[in-house]
């Protein structure tokens, strides 16, 4: 009987699960939603600039980065520990059942990390950026999901002398790609 009534509670409690994400959440899941919002903080930092918004700032791109690396690889990895899904944790089941490209998207975060660093000296572009960054048009006709999920794609990017916003819309694309496999919809 009691088992039941905590069953009940649960199922409630996830219809509010938007509002209650972050919120009673305790160890290691409060730290690996601690270290997401810092990221999602860094990416809040720059974004206008990639849009030409607010003045251009390198060395703030550089520190975004730097979150970016510290947050990426086996440091987000080692978050998610066996067993640490359900409430108030918005991260899918598919973290433990179906983690290989998890482990994956949390290497390449890593390396476009140190991407955008490279890069962080070019200006942003703003629209030219992938046509000029692939020197063609026929290009963007191109598969560009296979392209970027090629395990050979990154030694091919030449990230220092890409304009800094086509980095930063590859680091963006890798939280995206992650969030929309292991992560439920928050809104
Ligand atoms: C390898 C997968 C992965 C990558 C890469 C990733 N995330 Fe996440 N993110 C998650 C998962 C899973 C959760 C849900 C964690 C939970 O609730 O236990 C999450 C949650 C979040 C949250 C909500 C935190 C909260 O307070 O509940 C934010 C914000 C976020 N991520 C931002 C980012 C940003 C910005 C990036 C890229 C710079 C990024 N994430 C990259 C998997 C990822």
């Amino acid at each position: 009987m009691k088992k039941l009534g905590f069953l009940t509670i649960a199922l409630s409690a996830s219809v509010a699960v938007a509002a209650y994400a972050h919120n009673g959440a305790t160890g290691i899941v409060k730290e690996r939603m601690d270290a997401m919002s810092a990221m999602g903080n860094a990416v809040k930092a720059i974004a206008p600039m990639m849009r030409g918004e607010v003045a251009y700032d390198a060395d703030a791109v550089r520190a975004a980065s730097q979150s970016f690396i510290d947050h990426a690889g086996t440091a987000m990895t080692d978050l998610f520990p066996e067993g640490t899904g359900g409430m108030p944790s918005m991260a899918t089941d598919t973290v433990w059942t179906d983690g290989e490209e998890f482990a994956e998207l949390a290497a390449r975060l890593g390396e476009y990390g140190e991407g955008l660093a490279l890069a962080s000296v070019n200006p942003p572009a703003m629209g030219a950026t992938m046509t000029d960054m692939m020197g063609t048009d026929t290009m963007m006709g191109a598969d560009t999901d296979a392209m970027m999920g090629a395990e050979t794609a990154m030694d091919a990017i030449d990230f220092a002398s890409m304009p800094v916003d086509a980095a930063f819309e590859m680091v963006s694309q890798t939280c995206s790609a992650c969030h929309s496999k292991y992560r439920m919809e928050s809104n």
